[in-house]
């Protein structure tokens, strides 16, 4: 049997609605979903929750991640200090393939308050179905990593 892509998920405050609202889609196109919250709209700190998440990739327990705050740009700066992680905002889809096919990005991040429920899910949508191309954009990446 096919072990199903793990998706990993989380967000701050501002971002739960969406977040649930994106994990409940993910989980319906066959994924399988580790949602790690917050639950609660209790204010937070994206920082940790950015970090809890690409830790959960690089420790090899789930594939990608996708983590959203207000804006989308702190919890991927946050996200992005874990070595071994490519996270980059996006906000339209073109980014949001673009970032899988030539960045071999292992995490995107959604600003909740910049973009809608609708453009989210295409967002995640794109960034799920592209692929890595390799080829030049592996010896980029390698670079990337150092
Ligand atoms: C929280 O108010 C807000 O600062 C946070 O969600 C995010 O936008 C930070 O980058």
């Amino acid at each position: 049997m096919t072990q199903k892509t793990r998706i990993v998920l989380s967000s701050d405050h501002a971002a739960i609605d969406l977040r649930q609202t994106i994990a409940a889609h993910v989980s319906e196109q066959g994924y399988e979903v580790i949602d790690i919250g917050p639950t609660t709209t209790e204010s937070t700190h994206y920082p940790k929750h950015g970090q809890a998440a690409a830790q959960k990739i690089v420790a090899g327990e789930a594939d990608l991640g996708i983590i959203l705050c207000g804006t989308g740009q702190g919890i991927m700066m946050a996200a992005n200090k874990v070595p071994g992680i490519r996270c980059g905002v996006c906000s339209d889809t073109f980014s949001a393939r673009m970032i899988r096919e030539h960045n071999d990005a292992n995490m995107i991040s959604i600003g909740a308050r910049v973009v809608g429920e609708g453009l989210a899910l295409d967002i995640v949508d794109a960034y799920l179905s592209a692929e890595f191309e390799g080829g030049r954009h592996a010896t980029r990446v390698e670079m990337i990593e150092g």
